[in-house]
């Protein structure tokens, strides 16, 4: 598999105890990469990195992003092979709260990685993961291709195309010889689920939580419909695209968006439904109208540069999707004693097992 590229490798992960950067460490740890991560704290109670005993396992770092001298020491100890920017402010309830930190964190931090790694000089491969949100969101019905205008009416969605600018400029200015020793590409994905996801005001870990409880949940938007996919699906896009790029100098300050089917846009609704499912005894009520806050009612993305240049396609259809994230937090919340690693880890192993059958090209190459 593409995959055993990382076997060995040191893999530098921010973001690494968020709800996507501890699947993205879990699975690169399965590989056999030594990973380092960073990250300012553990954003949530719980947290999947921490339910999963992960802090063993890797050299884990806390530290803000926004400190260049940090970020540049931590890239020259740990002199990485690859680079996973994740650590970011990434809930847009919360950059209408704080423009402010949401801007820093999301722009300056990209800033300064890729500044410490210009410093450094050491061959390394990054991915910086921005969000769908950086298009500018004309709320059209076709999915946004990469070189589609970039926006955001909300100061995270600013934040993140902001963050893109950063890195053009990056790689145009300093990384574009052939010989560079870094190079720098970015992924964009949607919204994601899966299980471990414990962030505030969003969709699923509302709901969970809730519903653990045996209470019901309020949903503000339950007809925006959105791109939903599992957590593994943009993994393995960020990862395919690291081997890509580390091979391809073609590549170079590339965007690539990695999202679900163009006719998995289910509305929020017919998400919750199928949870629901799932999971004896839920309810969720239509409170529409009640949020001042912008929200984009319809966002697609168009997949279709990922799977010719680089040979990604999405492996999981809805059904699958709802049942692996479903399955995770049911686990979770009706056995206390469960092993977590052991939980995510079977979920990857499923992710990998319906890869190969599905002939993806990083699972059978
Ligand atoms: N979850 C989604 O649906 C989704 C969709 C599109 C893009 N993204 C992007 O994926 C990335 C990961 O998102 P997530 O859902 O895992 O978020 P998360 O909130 O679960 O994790 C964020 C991580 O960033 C770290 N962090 C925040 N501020 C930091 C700082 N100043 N210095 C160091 N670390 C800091 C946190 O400690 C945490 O580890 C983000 O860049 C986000 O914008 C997420």
């Amino acid at each position: 598999m593409k995959f055993n590229q990382f076997d060995g490798k040191k893999v530098l992960v921010t973001g690494h105890t968020g709800f996507k950067g501890s699947w993205l460490t879990a699975w690169l740890l399965r590989l056999g990469s030594s990973v380092a991560g960073l990250s300012d704290r553990i954003p949530t109670s719980p947290a999947h990195f921490n339910e999963a005993r992960m802090s063993g396992r890797l050299t884990h770092h806390i530290g803000d992003v926004r400190d260049l001298g940090l970020v540049s020491r931590l890239i020259k100890e740990t002199q990485p092979d690859f680079v996973f920017h994740l650590a970011a402010q990434p809930l847009v309830r919360r950059s209408y709260l704080d423009p402010h930190l949401t801007i820093e964190t999301n722009v300056m931090g990209t800033a300064n990685i890729l500044e410490a790694l210009r410093l450094a000089q050491h061959p390394c491969t990054a991915v910086i993961v921005t969000s769908d949100k950086s298009y500018d969101n004309v709320e059209q019905v076709w999915g946004y291709r990469e070189n589609d205008a970039l926006g955001g009416k909300d100061p995270y969605s600013a934040s993140k195309g902001a963050a893109e600018l950063i890195v053009k400029t990056y790689a145009h200015s300093y990384f574009s010889a052939a010989d560079s020793p870094v190079k720098v590409a970015v992924g964009r994905a949607g919204n994601v689920i899966g299980g471990g996801d414990w962030a505030d005001d969003r969709i699923v870990p509302d709901c969970v939580r809730a519903w653990s409880r045996g209470e019901s949940v309020e949903i503000r938007y339950p007809r925006a419909t959105r791109p939903w996919q599992h957590v593994l699906e943009p993994l393995s896009g960020y990862l395919m695209l690291a081997i890509s790029l580390a091979n391809d100098p073609n590549l170079n300050g590339e965007p690539f968006n990695f999202g679900p089917p163009a006719h998995q846009n289910f509305a929020v609704a017919e998400l919750l439904d199928s949870i629901k499912e799932h999971w004896p005894g839920a309810t969720w009520k239509d409170v529409s109208g009640t949020s001042s806050f912008h929200e984009a009612g319809l966002l697609k993305l168009c997949c279709d540069k990922a799977l010719h240049k680089i040979g990604w396609r999405p492996v999981m259809d809805f059904a699958e999707t709802i049942r692996f994230t479903s399955s995770w937090y049911r686990s979770f919340y009706e056995s206390p004693d469960i092993d977590v690693w052991g939980l995510t880890q079977h979920q990857i192993a499923e992710y990998e097992l319906f890869a190969r059958e599905r002939c993806a090209i990083w699972a059978t190459a």
